[in-house]
């Protein structure tokens, strides 16, 4: 009787280590980027009242890629980011974050819960509390902000939020209430706040708008340092910017892909000239 409950207990333990050394199990609600892509938008259609803001649109983003987005007002950049969060949810296509999970069938919250940051123009920060506070506050958002007010953190937490602080150059702010930091501060600590929940995919839209020289310098290294660990979108009009950022563009056109590929190819596109860079 011993004997069998061994035999089958090593049978079961073999067809475990069978199964693992297929390698790559991908579990519910991992992020499967084995095929290179950790974004897929595919076909997508979106609509207001008969005005095609997204038109059979598709692309891909590489798992830890910097990609800049740019094209003249109304392209759809903007609509497009609101269809990944699932703020709007397209007419047709699909959208899936790695290979396994499709956003068009998740709510905003299980989509921003899954690994999707996203950076909006206004910060939506907590000015009387201190930038401490407010990526603390970030940190335990899915708990709802009051229990976050009296959750103690761990020294794990309390590293991170360091590690953060740090990344978006506000450790010697670290005391100081949100309200008081600059325009690009406060951008800054919105990135920061987003990053306390460690997303793979970071939407940025138009970061730098309103910000001085500097700051636009600091946030241009803050997110290219930010790639790599992370897939960053990042859209702009700030040429400039998009320049001293950009690996690979891509350029959209009245809701659809006008042209993709490196600055120098972009630059030099007789049809990116003519729609956007030519103006
Ligand atoms: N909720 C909405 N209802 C109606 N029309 C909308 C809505 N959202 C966007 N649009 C329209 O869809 C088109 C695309 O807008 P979108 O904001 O995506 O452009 P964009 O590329 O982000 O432009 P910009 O560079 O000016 O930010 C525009 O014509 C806009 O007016
Ligand atoms: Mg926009």
């Amino acid at each position: 009787m011993k004997a069998l409950e061994q035999l089958r207990e090593t049978m079961r333990r073999d067809r475990v280590f069978d199964f693992m050394a297929g390698s790559h199990l991908v579990h519910p609600g991992e992020i499967d980027t084995r095929h290179g892509p950790i974004l897929y938008v595919e076909n997508v259609n979106v609509s207001f009242d008969g005005f095609k803001a997204l038109n059979d649109l598709t692309l891909y983003i590489d798992d830890g890629e910097l990609r800049c987005i740019i094209g003249p007002n109304g392209a759809g950049k903007t609509t497009m980011m609101d269809v990944i969060t699932g703020k709007t949810r397209p007419d047709s296509g699909t959208v899936f974050f790695g290979q396994t999970m499709d956003l068009t069938r998740m709510t905003e919250y299980e989509i921003a819960s899954s690994g999707i940051g996203r950076k909006f123009q206004k910060p939506t920060i907590f000015p009387e509390h201190t930038v401490f506070e407010n990526l603390e506050l970030a940190m335990h958002m899915d708990k709802g902000v009051w229990s976050s007010l009296q959750f103690r953190l761990s020294g794990e937490q309390k590293d991170r939020i360091e590690e953060v602080m740090q990344t978006i150059n506000l450790l010697a702010q670290c005391h100081t209430a949100a309200g008081l930091l600059s325009h690009g501060q406060k951008q800054w600590l919105e990135i920061g706040m987003l990053l306390t929940q460690s997303p793979r995919l970071l939407l940025v839209d138009e970061p730098v708008a309103g910000m001085t020289h500097q700051e636009i310098e600091h946030t241009a290294e803050l997110l290219t340092g930010l790639a790599g660990k992370h897939s960053v979108v990042v859209v702009e009009h700030d040429m400039d910017f998009i320049r001293s950022i950009a690996k690979k563009v891509t350029v959209l056109h009245e809701g659809h892909v006008l042209a993709e590929g490196d600055m120098e190819a972009i630059q030099n596109d007789p049809r990116v000239i003519e729609v956007y860079l030519g103006e």
